[in-house]
């Protein structure tokens, strides 16, 4: 039976869509079989982080509705045959029940290892349909106040739920700025949210550069191996975090410091 895991954050735009589609990458490059559920009614876009926006013909409303069966609604990575994806689209999807979502993300995790669902924004119905489906929680959060303050939030609520884990991933970091006490690190994060944090992740012009062409991610790039070490952590308990604030240590470090 699969593990359910939801990408969630409180404040949007902080990288849910981004963390989830990536960490599905790299969970499926290491040999497991993932599913990536796009709970974002509405306001869908998992589909084009994956590049497979032309692929979709059905969605989750259409399995729950008996329209189609799961399989014709499952649309697999054309270049990673391990990560498939569930789509969601507006108005349709949006009258999904909590039950019914449940339902069909109990038929998955018949057919995969891992079903990551990308939680919308916000703490509505889209958001308790989403948590109520899942085991474990991922909460996302910018080293931002105000979104640290969400996340702090959604935590408070997603005790209410019967979760084996709920830990913190930071997204975004300028290790630069980190480093000369000018923004929060994953230290200040982790005081305010009394949470595990598992994951940190520099702030990298590599994901604008990968969304804008369709692909997930570069596996060269600094967002993709922070992105590994977490997917190391959810498939093996691992616990390293990716240092943001590495590239800017040393002489060279201090010159890129000096060049941001
Ligand atoms: N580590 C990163 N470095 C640079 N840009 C990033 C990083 N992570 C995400 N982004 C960018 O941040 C923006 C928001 O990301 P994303 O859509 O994944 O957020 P979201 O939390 O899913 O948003 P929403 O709440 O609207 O669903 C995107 O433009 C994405 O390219
Ligand atoms: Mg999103």
């Amino acid at each position: 039976m699969g593990r359910c895991i939801v990408v969630t954050s409180g404040k949007g735009g902080v990288g849910k869509s981004t963390i989830t589609a990536t960490l599905g990458m790299a969970i499926a490059g290491a040999g497991a079989k993932v599913v990536l559920v796009d709970a974002d009614v509405g306001l869908n876009n998992l589909d084009l982080v994956l590049g497979i926006e032309d692929g979709v013909i059905y969605d989750v409303s259409d399995v729950e509705k008996g329209r189609c069966r799961l399989t014709e609604a499952l649309v697999t990575h054309p270049f990673q045959e391990n990560l498939s994806l569930l789509s969601s689209r507006a108005l349709v999807s949006g009258k999904i029940t909590e039950r019914g979502f449940a339902a069909v993300i109990a038929a998955l995790r018949r057919g995969f290892d891992y079903i990551l669902i990308d939680c919308p924004a916000g703490i509505d119905e889209g958001f308790h349909r989403a948590v109520s489906a899942a085991d474990e929680a991922l909460v996302v959060t910018t080293p931002i106040p105000a979104s640290v303050r969400d996340a702090d939030k959604v935590s408070d609520l997603l005790a209410g739920y019967r979760l084996r884990r709920v830990e913190v991933i930071v997204n975004r970091i300028r290790g630069d700025l980190v480093m000369k006490g000018e923004a929060l690190g994953v230290s200040d994060v982790r005081n305010v949210l009394r949470l595990p944090v598992v994951g940190s992740v520099p702030e990298d012009d590599e994901v604008l550069l990968s969304q804008t062409v369709g692909r997930i991610a570069n596996e060269d790039s600094r967002q993709y191996r922070a992105v590994l070490l977490i997917a190391s952590h959810v498939m093996m308990g691992t616990n390293t975090l990716y240092d943001c604030t590495a590239k800017y240590r040393g002489i060279l470090g201090f010159f890129r410091k000096m060049a941001r």
